[in-house]
């Protein structure tokens, strides 16, 4: 089982994948991760729609990648794409907002995505976070209910022998961490 603090150093986002079908059970792996991850309130409002058929992923990816999401016209090609949807909680969600004005749900499916993610990388799967979409189509596709939002895709896959891993590009330690204080 790879350690943590290599699965967190190696993942990269990819958007080169090969053909190849991911094995379902891989899938739920990757599932089983999310399903553990902490949510405001214990609400797990995360919901997961896993797209694994080639003409499903392509009718849906005409329609909510195209037009201004054109960029993301590359997701097509991918052999899994996961819808991530979140199922509105009263208490930690509508009450939750209404007093701290935080929406947590976005919170708690960001932390599951990760954790998808991560679990994606130790198993040798190549994933990307999706959110230049277009999330009212992607509603209409799956003819989704009012309380259920659409946050994103996941798109998952082998990554394509030519896909080399980059250095990151991140901010200093310095310029994102401030001690005691905001100090301005
Ligand atoms: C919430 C979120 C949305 C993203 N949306 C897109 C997207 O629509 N298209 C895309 O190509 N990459 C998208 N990304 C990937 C980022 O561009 C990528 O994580 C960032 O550039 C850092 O690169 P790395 O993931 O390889 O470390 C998204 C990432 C996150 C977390």
């Amino acid at each position: 089982m790879a350690d943590i603090r290599h699965v967190i150093e190696a993942r990269r986002s990819v958007r080169r994948f090969d053909p190849r079908p991911v094995e379902r059970d891989k899938i739920r792996l990757c599932l089983e991760a999310a399903r553990l991850a902490p949510s405001a309130e214990n609400s797990q409002p995360w919901r997961f729609l896993v797209l694994d058929d080639p003409d499903r992923i392509r009718d849906f990816s005409s329609r909510v990648f195209s037009g201004l999401y054109a960029p993301t016209r590359w997701a097509a090609k991918a052999p899994v794409l996961i819808v991530i949807l979140a199922e509105l909680d009263f208490l930690a969600n509508r009450a939750g907002k209404f007093i701290t004005g935080v929406p947590y749900y976005l919170i708690d499916v960001g932390i599951a995505g990760e954790h998808l993610v991560l679990r994606a990388e130790s198993l040798g799967l190549g994933t990307c976070w999706i959110g230049w979409m277009d999330m009212r189509k992607a509603r209409r596709f799956f003819g989704l209910p009012r309380r259920i939002r659409v946050c994103g895709v996941i798109a998952m896959g082998y990554p394509d022998s030519s896909v080399r891993k980059k250095t990151k590009k991140r901010k200093a330690l310095d310029e994102i961490v401030r001690w005691n204080g905001w100090g301005e």
